[in-house]
């Protein structure tokens, strides 16, 4: 941390009743080619309010996705996070009071346990402003190490379009504005999928010729997305990971391919089962939307969604 954790034993006294506002971006990694390394931040949100407090234990309400579900107790994902940055920076973790609103679909592809770490680590930052200051890279390198990889975290955190890498200082980011033409259309599915399940289908490794596909089409994928939006079919083929993991997803595998042979730029959103199409303009959005609608045997929910240019914010809630 740049700085060190003024804090003694037991909750540090200022922060109890300190409240911080949280908004992070929903984001679909991948975009074809990129596997482990793009991801693009979308405007579907979640927002949370954290408040440290004295109480003996946590005290977790969540509102619209995830309600019912995901548990409320410390190993809520979003508290798991904060406690992994308040131990990082050497400070005392209080109980937290969370209220979250939730609108990012879970277990779709769009980076949803993403979203919650990087607003555990978010909130973490709230509300030891002050106390302790965390660099984007030690932002990122806190939510990549619960996440496992850095392709939704760094969106998620830094928002527009990212390319995320890993070094052996911890991972790094560089963040991209998309061209204003590109028209981010999500398609989601009823059904979720694993993204443990995903990665278990990948193969040890891959022919030399598809390694040098994949390194030519997302070079390409950079070039279409901040310059040359009409080359985006072509830059959004992949050899990597998709055809291995679609026998567990094989709806999303028939309409991509449905969506790609009338011109569109579809491909699996993260580790599926949602679709992202990376249209060009408006009206290719309703296209797309039309064809899913006729081609699918499944409700698919049509999402056309802008890129988020902003990333996490985290502000005192009174502010
Ligand atoms: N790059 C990741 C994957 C994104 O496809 O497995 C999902 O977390």
């Amino acid at each position: 941390m740049t700085a060190t954790a003024t804090a003694g034993a037991g909750v540090t006294p200022s922060l109890v009743g300190r409240t911080v506002h949280v908004k992070v971006p929903a984001t679909s990694a991948n975009l074809g080619p990129g596997f482990d390394t793009l991801g693009l931040a979308l405007a579907r949100y979640d927002e949370l309010e954290v408040e440290a407090t004295d109480a003996a234990t946590h005290d977790i309400h969540v509102h619209g996705v995830g309600a019912g579900e995901v548990p409320l107790d410390e190993t809520h994902l979003v508290v798991r996070a904060a406690a992994h940055a308040f131990a990082r920076a050497g400070a005392p973790m209080p109980s937290l009071r969370i209220v979250a609103h939730n609108s990012i679909p879970h277990g779709r592809g769009l980076g949803s346990s993403g979203a919650a770490i990087v607003a555990g680590v978010m909130a973490a930052k709230g509300l030891l402003e002050g106390v302790v200051e965390f660099t984007p890279d030690e932002l990122l390198e806190l939510a990549t190490e619960l996440e496992g990889h850095p392709d939704n975290v760094a969106p998620a955190l830094f928002g527009g379009l990212t390319i995320a890498w890993v070094t052996p200082e911890g991972p790094r980011h560089k963040k991209l504005i998309v061209h204003r033409g590109v028209s981010p259309l999500v398609l989601v599915p009823e059904h979720e999928m694993s993204t443990a399940l995903a990665r278990s289908l990948q193969p040890e490794s891959v022919p030399h010729s598809d390694a040098v596909f994949n390194v030519s089409r997302s070079a390409l994928l950079i070039a279409a997305l901040i310059q040359s939006p009409e080359l985006l079919l072509q830059a959004t083929e992949d050899k990597l990971h998709q055809h291995y993991r679609a026998e567990a997803m094989p709806e999303t595998d028939r309409l991509i391919r449905v969506l790609r042979a009338a011109g569109h730029p579809a491909v699996v959103s993260g580790a599926g089962p949602s679709i992202l199409v990376l249209a060009s303009d408006p009206s290719e959005r309703a296209d797309a939307v039309r064809l899913v609608e006729e081609s699918a045997d499944t409700a698919w929910q049509a999402m056309p969604l802008a890129v988020d240019f902003k990333g996490a914010t985290v502000v005192d809630a009174d502010r």
